[in-house]
């Protein structure tokens, strides 16, 4: 028997593939295996504050396994705890409101919160675990850059839909004897571009765990050319830099999670490559399509063991964890654990040495 009766669950932080599934087998877990009732909160905390919230049923999530996006919605830019308030003078000013959001939770009979969310939802409901909530988080991210989980949802999809993007550049980049660049999301680490730079047969990846150098990168593109292949296919993490530079930002927004949008690094080294090698180049930014579309079966099964587990840790009343894959089990871990550090690219790790065995430059 579970001492919580009613569950509340959000969607927070940027949207990745896979989230409706996750809130598809958190619902049917919940009513049909634990008798449980569940709320569903529109629009991440931002919801929690504003009481954007209402009931969730198993027939609100028929049809929803195979859709991209969140059925909930959500939002990067309502940190709870700097959120825009009017104080008594009705001027907007950043304010703690985590009473607005402990009243919320009483007033809809909410007992236990499942977050499913990213690094800076995750700090946030931490934050909130600290102040007396109960919470399960649930990591979702197409970066897959969260520590304490082999893999997130959402990654898989992306490393599909940016290996489809690489088999398309390549014929076209054969038929003009091109440099083809493309760039693909992940922030600060580079496994999106490591993983589709392999599986689309990349000749160079450029990652921000191993800065680059342009000599190298030429070098690579000028050997092909000397076996008679005119044209290479590089992939460029967004966070990647060159070994005396910066990561290249594209601006600086009022995302309170993630202000830092980064951006441009793709250009940057196709117009490098183009005037260092002579080469005829074009780039492309994949952007936001890595984060829509229907997920992959991977992330299916993913999602749904991850959201059958956030729901049975609240029964067996062990809160204030994340539910993550232990291959080959889903498992949790502290919340604490689970947002100390970055997961990034080990330069060492069997998958850098693999694609360096197939030939693939990483620009060092
Ligand atoms: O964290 C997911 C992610 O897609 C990153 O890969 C990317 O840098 C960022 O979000 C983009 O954020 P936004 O949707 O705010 O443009």
């Amino acid at each position: 028997m579970s001492a919580v009766k009613r569950i509340g669950v959000l969607t927070g932080g940027g949207d990745c593939p896979g989230l409706n599934a996750v809130i598809r087998a958190v619902v049917k877990t919940a009513v049909n295996r634990y008798d449980l009732e569940v709320m569903g909160i529109n629009d991440g905390f931002e919801g929690l504050i504003q009481g954007w919230i209402r009931p969730l049923t198993p027939a609100d999530v028929v049809g929803i396994l195979p859709r991209g996006g969140t059925i909930l919605g959500t939002t990067n830019r309502a940190n709870p705890f700097q959120y825009p308030w009017p104080d008594e003078h009705g001027i907007i000013k950043p304010r703690d409101c985590t009473d607005v959001i402990l009243a919320n939770l009483e007033r809809y009979g909410i007992e236990a919160l499942i977050v499913i969310g990213g690094d800076g939802s995750l700090k946030v409901a931490k934050e909130l675990a600290d102040r007396g909530v109960k919470v399960i988080g649930v990591p979702k991210t197409i970066d897959n850059d969260l520590n304490a989980t082999d893999v997130t949802f959402g990654f898989d999809t992306a490393v599909s839909t940016a290996t489809d993007a690489l088999d398309k550049l390549h014929t076209t980049a054969e038929s003009h004897h091109r440099v083809m660049v493309l760039e693909v999301m992940g922030r600060y680490a580079g496994w999106i571009a490591l993983h589709a730079g392999i599986a689309g047969g990349a000749d160079v990846i450029l990652i921000p765990e191993i800065p680059y150098d342009l000599a190298s990168v030429c070098a690579k593109i000028f050997s092909r050319a000397e076996q008679g292949k005119k044209f290479s296919l590089v992939v460029v993490a967004e966070g990647a830099r060159p070994k005396d530079g910066e990561m290249v930002v594209a601006e600086y927004t009022d995302d309170t999670f993630d202000p830092i949008k980064l951006g441009g690094i793709g250009k940057k080294v196709a117009d490098d490559i183009a005037r260092e090698c002579a080469v005829e180049t074009r780039s492309l930014v994949l952007g936001h399509l890595q984060r829509g579309g229907s997920p992959s079966a991977f992330d299916r099964i993913l999602a749904t063991r991850f959201g059958a587990h956030a729901v049975k840790l609240v029964v067996e009343g062990k809160f204030n964890r994340m539910v993550c894959l232990n291959t080959p089990v889903v498992t949790s871990v502290d919340l604490a654990e689970a947002v100390r550090e970055m997961k990034a690219v080990d330069p060492n790790s069997d998958l850098v040495f693999a694609a360096r065995s197939v030939g693939i430059s990483f620009g060092d």
